[in-house]
């Protein structure tokens, strides 16, 4: 696999567009046919607004990684896996191909899903669409500014990009969580600020981070920060505000990117599971998890000449169809695994 990554690393923009895509059997050709067109797709809408930074990052389940490519399932790629805790669930639900398009303007993001999605046909189907927008300063629709630890520079691309050190198979590949949240804001905007502060473990008008003695043990910082032997091990989250006024709809869409997937699960765990003193993050209270689904986001070269499997162009109806997917091990429902 080639080391240079596709274009995650873009600073966050004003817009995004989140498509969820599933891949009926039969269908696989299409992406493959897709896939090494994607730059070009790109182009062809970005090239006419140079300054709006059109970026798009696929990222492909694990499930239609293996019906795609004759490459190994990168060590780390399996359908999420449902967490059931004791007051919260993270449902797994399904997500074949994962589409991340940003820029500063929606109409671009937009042109590009359309063009994208024009070349499919019944077999890919699109099943989630988030229109993410930037809210003020880089605010969730909890009110609070989301996503001032990112890492920044070098530091972003070691927590995300897959070096060559790391795994020479899998260079420049990284592992992309998304997650949909709606947020009860009329309950969530009971509580006083100071209440909402202690949940999520920083200042809200001023965004400050609470002294590690200050924080309240199911606080979200608290569960999310994890230390490694060279300090606070980091991932990349490209948050975005999503909603609707007239259904009373306030989302934030997750997504997360990072070289190893373990430490976003390990994250999730902490929220729905619970970690010392804390049964579940606070913030889950307010907000409910509505989807769950993993990817790999290969490298750009990869992309642009996949390792079909064989004959995968020609054979388009299989003779036999794909055997149904094995119940993952954890006992999750491994809906990414469902076609
Ligand atoms: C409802 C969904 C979520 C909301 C509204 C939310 C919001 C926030 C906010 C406001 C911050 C503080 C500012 C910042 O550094 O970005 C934050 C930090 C963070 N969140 Fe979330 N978050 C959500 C879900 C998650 C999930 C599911 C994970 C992990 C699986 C996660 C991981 C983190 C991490 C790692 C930090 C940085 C901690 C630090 O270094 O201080 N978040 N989040």
């Amino acid at each position: 696999m080639a080391e240079e990554p596709q274009s995650i690393l873009t600073p966050l923009t004003d817009a995004a567009i989140f498509l969820t895509v599933c891949v009926d059997p039969g269908g696989e050709d299409e992406v493959l046919d897709l896939l090494p067109d994607l730059g070009g797709l790109r182009r062809s809408v970005g090239f006419r607004a140079p300054d709006a930074g059109l970026s798009c990052v696929v990222g492909i389940g694990a499930s239609l990684w293996e019906r795609l490519f004759d490459a190994p399932l990168p060590p780390e790629l399996h359908p999420f896996r449902e967490l059931r805790g004791p007051v919260h669930t993270a449902p797994s639900t399904p997500g074949d191909l994962f589409f991340h398009i940003r820029a500063s303007r929606l109409d671009l993001c937009f042109e590009l899903a359309r063009l994208i999605i024009d070349r499919f046909d019944e077999g890919v189907r699109v099943v989630d669409e988030v229109h993410g927008f930037r809210s003020f300063d880089e605010r969730d629709l909890l009110g609070f500014v989301d996503g001032t630890e990112n890492p920044e520079g070098g530091d972003a691309e070691d927590a995300v990009v897959i070096a060559e050190d790391d795994d020479p198979t899998y260079a420049g590949g990284s592992y992309l969580l998304v997650q949909k949240y709606t947020h009860d804001l009329v309950a969530w905007n009971e509580l006083s600020i100071e209440e909402q502060e202690a949940a999520m473990g920083r200042t809200k008008l001023d965004d400050v981070e609470f002294a590690d003695e200050d924080k309240a043990p199911d606080s979200h910082l608290t569960l999310n920060v994890i230390e490694g032997p060279d300090g606070q091990r980091q991932i990349m989250r490209f948050n975005m505000p999503f909603g609707r006024v007239g259904s009373a709809e306030f989302g934030t869409f997750y997504i997360a990117y990072a070289k190893t997937a373990e430490l976003i699960e390990e994250m999730l765990d902490n929220m729905f599971l619970g970690l010392g003193e804390a049964t579940h993050d606070r913030i889950l209270d307010f907000s409910t998890a509505l989807t769950g689904s993993l990817y790999f986001v290969p490298g750009a070269d990869f992309l642009d000449d996949p390792p079909a499997k064989g004959g995968a162009a020609e054979d388009a109806a299989p003779a036999e169809p794909d055997p149904p997917a094995a119940p993952p091990a954890d006992g999750s429902l491994g809906i990414g695994g469902l076609r």
